[in-house]
This record gives structure tokens, C-alpha cells and sequence, in this order.
């Protein structure tokens, strides 16, 4: 099958030489290939995800990862299609076709086997985020307390694998999950949580809005943002990398990153 027959013309062939039992079990078996469309952009994120991608108090999608993805398609001329939603429907949406690439501030590591990754672009820290003045200096002080973190994160997973800090979460009075950060932050401020497991560059984004928070200086763990695409979309994977290694020549990656001070010193493209 040709990568770039789209899925409607390839049923429509299909159905002229297959008996409409033989389709269904065609589909029970999952064989239907979703692929890029060679014109168009669909680019998959997190819809509050700041300050990567989040759609904005006008209805405007923006962010450090918004504008990345944007030149990468003024590059090569392609279509961009934003594609926001809930951080939890990132594999329903890109196994159905409905992006082509999740690109939000997306962690690598753990997630290997799971996407066809681009080359990271920039380096992360799992941190623990508390309210200054509140008595939480180190990981023990959690011991007891309310922690909270986002759903389908590597902090998420980081908290509840044995072989990442489990045993650090187990002391916890307890772990609250949430649909984003936004939504967390907010709790925090208000007392209904006591600290946050968050992305550094997450983290600092808030902390420049309010400076009432803080990290602790022990880390959780370290990581790299990627963008994951389906397993298929080589092609599609092998320019999205040439193109950034071309924005990172050419200035644009700095220029964007200007905008956005609280992350930049995380970016690893080009250097
Ligand atoms: N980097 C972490 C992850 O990939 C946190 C994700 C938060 N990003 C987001 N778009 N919600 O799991």
C-alpha cells in the first residue's frame, strides 16, 4: 500500500475487489493505515499547556511549540492544522488520524517504543512545585502530604513506577491527579493540594506569573521533549527533523525562543 493513498480512496478500492465480511475482519485486525497526507500539517497538542501550546483568552492557539510548528510547515509550504485537545486523548487522536504528531512540551523518555520520536529539542527536569513560606524545602517534607500532577504525564508515570519514585509517592498522604496544570496551580494556590510534580519549564512559566511559588532543588528526574508521530510516518518524521536542523541555522529557533525567556535556557536545537 502506497503511504500517500489517503484511507477513503484506499477503501474505496478495496471494497471493488473484497466481499464486505473480508473488509470487517480487515478492520477487526487494526491492518487500516493512517498516514500523512504529503500537504497538510496536523499538528496535535495540549490545549493548555503552557507556555508550548495552549489556545489563548482570543481563541488564538500559541506558544513556544505552536510557532516551531508553524515554521516548520512556512519552510516547506505545507498547510498548518492545529490540532488542540485534552492531554489524555493524544493517542486516540493520533492513531486516529486526527493529528499528525503530538508536539506539547512531550516527553521522550519512557515513551521510546511507543512513537516514531524526532530528534529532542529540548532538555527537562521533573520538580516539585510548592508555595513559598509553606515548610516543603525537600522531598522528605512530602511525606504526609497532598501531591498533585497532571493525568498521562511522564510525571504521572515517573510517581507511580517502581523504577521511578514510587517509593518517594508511597509517603504521600496522597497523589491528585488533574486533567492539566492550569486546573493544579490553582489548587495549589488555594491550599487544596500542598506541592505539584511538574515539568521545570512548566514550572517556570507559572513562578513568572506568581511569584508566591517555588521549586524545591532536588529533582525528580530528568528528561527530552520530542515530537511523537506514528510509527508509519517516516517520511514525515525525516523532514520535520531536517527542517528543524534549517531553522536552528538559520536564526529562526532563537528568534522564537526570545519570546519565550522562562524555557529558553532548556532548548537544545542546534546546540
Ligand atoms: N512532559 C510531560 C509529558 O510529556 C508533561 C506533559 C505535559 N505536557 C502537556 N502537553 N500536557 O508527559
Amino acid at each position: 500500500m502506497q503511504a500517500n493513498l489517503t484511507r477513503r480512496s484506499f477503501l474505496k478500492g478495496a471494497a471493488l475487489v473484497m466481499s464486505a465480511p473480508a473488509l470487517m475482519s480487515l478492520a477487526a485486525c487494526g491492518q487500516k493505515t493512517v498516514s500523512w497526507d504529503g500537504q497538510t500539517f496536523k499538528h496535535g497538542f495540549d490545549l493548555d499547556y503552557r507556555p508550548y501550546s495552549y489556545v489563548d483568552d482570543n481563541g488564538q492557539n500559541v506558544g513556544f511549540d505552536v510557532e516551531l510548528a508553524q515554521a516548520v510547515c512556512a519552510y516547506y509550504g505545507w498547510e498548518y492544522v492545529p490540532v488542540p485537545f485534552n492531554w489524555d486523548a493524544k493517542d486516540a487522536e493520533l492513531s486516529a488520524g486526527s493529528c499528525d504528531c503530538i508536539w506539547s512540551g512531550f516527553t521522550i523518555n519512557g515513551r521510546e517504543d511507543d512513537y516514531l520520536w524526532s530528534k529532542p529539542y529540548s532538555d527537562n527536569t521533573q520538580m516539585i512545585l510548592v508555595l513559598g513560606g509553606s515548610g516543603i524545602a525537600a522531598l522528605a517534607d512530602l511525606a504526609g502530604k497532598k501531591v498533585g500532577v497532571q493525568t498521562a504525564t511522564s510525571a504521572y508515570t515517573l510517581l507511580t513506577d517502581e523504577e521511578g519514585q514510587k517509593e518517594l509517592a508511597d509517603t504521600f498522604a496522597s497523589l491528585e491527579v488533574y486533567e492539566n496544570y492550569t486546573v493544579a496551580i490553582t489548587d495549589l494556590k488555594a491550599g487544596a493540594v500542598d506541592a505539584l510534580a511538574i515539568d521545570v519549564t512548566r514550572a517556570n512559566e507559572a513562578i513568572a506569573n506568581d511569584s508566591s511559588l517555588a521549586l524545591l532543588d532536588e529533582a525528580l528526574g530528568s528528561e527530552q521533549y520530542g515530537i511523537g508521530f506514528r510509527k508509519n510516518d517516516t517520511e514525515l518524521c525525516d523532514l520535520v527533523n531536517a527542517a528543524l536542523d534549517a531553522l536552528a541555522v538559520d536564526g529562526t529557533v532563537d528568534a522564537i525562543a526570545q519570546g519565550y525567556p522562562e524555557i529558553a535556557e532548556y532548548l537544545t536545537l542546534g546546540k
